[in-house]
């Protein structure tokens, strides 16, 4: 629906400060950032993650006593959906070197160098190839590519800032030193960035970076990465199978302990799956489908945090976990592209975040957890500066016509094709009318530890992507998650086929693991009706989530 005649009246108080934030940016004169006591300030009020109730102590496994979001916990202390005495191991369905489980970009990167390095692939997805965070990211990926203003360097010291210098510095030297060498394959594979007329890949700022080094396709980064990913895969039938609709439901060991395949769930034949593999790379990504304090997410319908689930069966620890990504700007309004991204790209290029009387009250690059803290905070009883909605919500506006004015008319339309398309369905032109916003859950800051070239503390399983964490500390910034997801899913990729050359396909395999991990849950005298992996959210269509595994069979 187009905006109501109520919203149209408070979007005349933005109209009316326009000319005025244009001409002071055209001035260079921008809003001041807060200082670094005036941001730990704002989190520590506002953000989510500093709430009372924001963490919740793992009570069961080996990161027992650890606090991290309560809808995690509860996943990780259901019970398994399968019982380890009613699946058997005599007959396997399909056989591999390294079983990737995940088909997004880091599944889809490990497939690929795995399949380069002649190991025989098999790709495990819940959904289709392809359904993935990595597809719905908009605003771009980080390298510091262009030598003469930029180097890995000044990218490190961005990503360890914007997490609060809690990253692990391993992880992210990996990280930055290897983003070049992404763009290339990127390119290489066919990938269409957005570039200058003489041929060079732009680039811009996001939040939180000294350089501009966030390279991008217009705003569907994400879709043409994966696009690039998912035709190279197809390109390689020989090397690497996809099993869709096949989400993995726990991990198999061996009697050494090993990482030696998964039982997956067909979710069109309602059986159970048994594959073999001599590794395995886990890239579920995340979980913003478990809603984490009730908020709205951006998430893809599959990002249940199952990945972490089933390697925490398998000993494997969970970090920073206790930290979760809102991204500042969420749709609001409409209701039915409610929790959407909307690309802090806008913001990148200079559109402000302002209130009800149209005032900006916070610097629109500020990074992701404080500007989110400070949308809150606007919104809040403390201030009442919110736009209320016709749903009943409130938000802060996103001033994207600004943006016409500031680079010239038809920029919002050429640089922003997904949002302008999808605003336009709803009669709303982004060119002309602001976008109304709130944080709106984004991004799994944490995971399962794990090293730079991927492996974990259990033998023969790897990862990469959304599930890990350690390489954004508590707070990642703006274009390094489709860094992250190509980065370490190209090593995990590696690594696991390296692995897999060494090893006979296992024997003994089993499910101790989790007959363990159930004692321990009686132990612990937990008693609950839930069953993880999630799979599909709580809100599945019934006649779908009917197709969910329960206990087997
Ligand atoms: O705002 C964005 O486009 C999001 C990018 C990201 O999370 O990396």
């Amino acid at each position: 629906m187009p905006y109501p005649q109520e919203l149209k009246d408070y979007i005349k108080q933005v109209e009316s400060t326009r000319p005025e934030r244009v001409e002071r940016k055209r001035r260079g004169e921008e809003f001041a950032s807060l200082s670094l006591d005036g941001r730990e300030e704002r989190l520590k009020s506002y953000h989510p993650d500093y709430k009372d109730d924001a963490l919740r102590d793992i009570r069961v496994g080996v990161s027992k006593g650890y606090g991290i979001s309560p809808e995690i916990v509860d996943t990780l202390e259901a019970r398994s959906r399968i019982d380890p005495d009613r699946i058997e191991f005599d007959e396997v369905d399909h056989e591999a070197d390294v079983l990737v489980i995940g088909g997004g970009g880091a599944g889809g990167a490990a497939a690929l160098m795995a399949a380069k390095q002649g190991a025989k692939v098999i790709i495990a997805t819940k959904l289709r190839l392809g359904d993935a965070n990595t597809m719905m990211a908009e605003g771009g990926i980080q390298a510091a590519s262009k030598i003469h203003s930029d180097s890995p360097y000044w990218h490190y010291l961005d990503v360890m800032g914007g997490g609060h210098f809690t990253n692990d510095p391993d992880l992210v030297k990996t990280l930055v030193s290897q983003a070049p060498k992404v763009m290339s394959w990127l390119e290489g594979l066919g990938a269409m960035f957005s570039k200058d007329p003489d041929g060079s890949l732009r680039t811009m700022h996001g939040g939180g970076t000294s350089r501009k080094r966030m390279h991008y396709a217009g705003d569907i980064t994400g879709a043409e990465i994966m696009r690039t990913i998912r035709d190279e895969i197809r390109n390689h039938p020989e090397r690497i199978e996809i099993l869709e609709f096949s989400p993995a439901v726990e991990l198999i060991l061996d009697e050494n302990g090993v990482a030696s395949g998964a039982v997956l769930y067909n979710l069109d034949t309602r059986e159970y799956v048994i594959v073999r593999a001599k590794a395995v790379v886990m890239a579920t990504g995340g979980s913003g489908r478990l809603h984490m304090r009730g908020f709205m997410t951006t998430n893809h319908y599959g990002a249940t945090g199952d990945g972490l689930v089933m390697a925490y069966h398998a000993g494997v620890p969970l970090v920073f976990l206790h930290s979760v990504q809102y991204h500042p700007t969420g749709i609001v309004f409409p209701e039915q592209a409610e929790g959407l991204l909307i690309t802090e790209k806008f913001r990148g290029a200079g559109a402000n975040v302002v209130n009800v009387d149209g005032e900006q009250f916070v610097y629109e690059r500020e990074p992701r957890d404080v500007e989110a803290a400070s949308i809150i905070r606007e919104c809040s009883d403390d201030m009442h500066k919110g736009v209320p909605t016709p749903t009943g919500k409130v938000g802060v506006w996103l001033d994207s016509p600004m943006l016409e004015m500031l680079h010239g008319p038809g920029y919002v339309r050429k640089e922003f094709p997904g949002k302008y398309i999808l605003f336009r369905r709803y009669n709303i032109d982004v060119a002309k009318e602001p976008m109304l916003i709130y944080p709106t859950l984004h991004y799994q800051n944490g995971g399962v530890e794990f090293k730079p070239d991927g492996a974990t503390v259990l033998d023969g399983m790897y990862a990469a992507g959304e599930v890990s964490g350690g390489v954004h500390g508590e707070n990642r910034l703006m274009g390094n998650s489709l860094l992250d997801v190509t980065v370490f899913g190209r090593l995990a990729g590696e690594s696991a086929a390296e692995y897999a050359s060494k090893r006979d396909l296992p024997s003994g395999m089993n499910l101790d693991h989790l007959r363990k991990y159930h004692e321990e849950l009686d132990k612990t005298g937990i008693e609950t009706e839930r069953v993880a992996p999630v799979i599909l959210p709580d809100y599945t269509n019934p006649d779908v989530k009917e197709r969910q595994v329960v206990i087997a069979p």
